[in-house]
């Protein structure tokens, strides 16, 4: 053989040698029984032609796979719940593949562990989302939602943010409904526990650049939940506010329920927890302007200048997530005759001042977690501020939650509550 003609082989075979399968060891000194262990190839799926990237899956087309009775779990004693330990027999799945024309058909199946391709671009770049929201079993024994359609809404504006594909809320309801009405049993009886639901999104596309992914998977479990986190003494929880950190920035997500708001903020909640306190309270900007408590919605009772008794909440202004909570109880106090309220921008200086001269009332956090959480403490600065919030005589957080819970366990009926079951 003429030896151009060889070195022209040898850079063939060079450039094509992973097209050959036979004699190709595996780099690990384990050898890799690619023969035996690889998955049978899946039949290749046929793409829906009545589904676009740009239509929503729908309720009409859940399918139902429930769980053998070989699969059910024992379900826990009520004391033992936590937040977020346990999870029902059951889960809701909807893939979006947009080269089979978008949304799959949504599929409530038994709970089991998700096959994820490890470049998945929600592994690497936090293109995810999640909701949180809870089912409450009435003294009616009835089950009902909080305000489903505002977590869609917010479900949405998340996944707008990060590229993955918008769909019809009210169809994600109807599918969520039928999985809690699937499980629930599993809604604890009981009026100091809740079935905690979270429906998570995340992008599956296995490739590495930057962008937005054509596969993705919307998913929803369910966890019975009592509290979030226990405070030992009466006088509220205490919050660790760190003006060297920040949760969120003008133009970044913090007005999204992303998961990337939530891991960065590990390392300063375990410092505050080091440090005695319960959650952090972040700050923002020179005023030390008050944006959220650990996650929730701050909120902040005082006499405000004309000798009105005032509920106060930090404005929408893109450093907040719009919670669900936070617009409830503007909402539902907005109609209390003997309170005005106000969202308005709130600085540590204002809260120190108020308290100095003995106008501030009450501090506490909202959200669907945690529910009314009074405050009783502030570490800022090497200074602890005492804020008087158990200690009144008949406090606007008692009141606050009190209505919630009435709506949500069905005391009352009301348009924010909705029955599922
Ligand atoms: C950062 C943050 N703020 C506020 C809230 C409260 O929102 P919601 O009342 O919708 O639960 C949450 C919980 O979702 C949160 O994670």
């Amino acid at each position: 053989m003429p030896l151009r003609r060889s070195t022209a082989l040898v850079k063939w075979l060079f450039e094509n040698q992973h097209k050959f399968q036979i004699g190709r060891a595996c780099s690990s000194s384990l050898r890799y029984k690619e023969q035996e262990e690889a998955e049978p190839a899946a039949a290749p799926a046929k793409p829906r032609p009545d589904l676009t990237p740009d239509l929503s899956f729908r309720f009409e087309d859940l399918q139902v796979k429930l769980a053998a009775p070989y699969q059910l779990q024992p379900k826990p004693e009520a004391q033992d719940l936590g937040f977020g330990k346990f999870f029902t027999d059951h889960m809701l799945k909807v893939h979006y593949h947009q080269h089979l024309g978008g949304w799959q058909k949504p599929e409530i199946i038994p709970l089991e562990n998700l096959s994820i391709h490890p470049a998945a671009k929600a592994l690497h770049y936090a293109i995810q989302l999640f909701e949180g929201m809870k089912a409450y079993r009435g003294i009616d024994d009835k089950i009902r939602l909080f305000r489903p359609d505002l977590n869609m809404e917010r479900m949405n504006l998340s996944a707008q943010r990060s590229g993955l594909p918008q769909f019809d809320g009210a169809e994600l309801i109807k599918c969520i409904a039928r999985l809690v009405q699937i499980d629930q049993e599993w809604v604890p009886h009981s009026e100091s526990s809740t079935m905690y639901i979270r429906p998570t999104f995340i992008g599956m596309e296995p490739t590495f650049g930057v962008m937005a992914p054509d596969s993705a998977l919307l998913f929803v479990i369910l966890s019975p939940v009592s509290v979030y986190y226990k405070s030992d003494d009466d006088s509220g929880v205490s919050m660790y506010a760190d003006p060297s950190v920040v949760r969120a920035f003008p133009g970044g997500a913090g007005n999204r329920k992303v998961g990337s708001n939530y891991g960065p903020t590990i390392e300063v909640t375990a410092k505050a927890a080091k440090l005695g306190y319960h959650q952090v309270l972040w700050l923002f900007g020179p005023d030390h302007e008050l944006t959220e408590v650990g996650a929730m919605n701050i909120f902040m009772v005082y006499v405000n200048e004309q000798g009105e008794k005032t509920l106060a909440t930090p404005p929408l202004n893109g450093l907040i997530l719009p919670g669900v909570t936070r617009r409830s109880v503007l909402e539902l106090a907005s109609q209390w005759e003997d309170i005005t309220v106000a969202e308005e921008v709130i600085t540590m200086d204002r809260v120190i001042q108020l308290n100095k001269s003995g106008r501030l009332l009450e501090m506490f956090g909202a959200g669907t977690a945690v529910g009314i959480s009074p405050i009783g403490k502030i570490g800022f600065m090497e200074k602890e501020i005492h804020i008087p919030t158990t200690k009144q005589q008949q406090p606007v957080f008692q009141r606050v939650k009190d209505t919630l819970l009435a709506i949500q366990y069905g005391h009352v009926e009301h348009p924010f509550a909705t029955v599922i079951s």
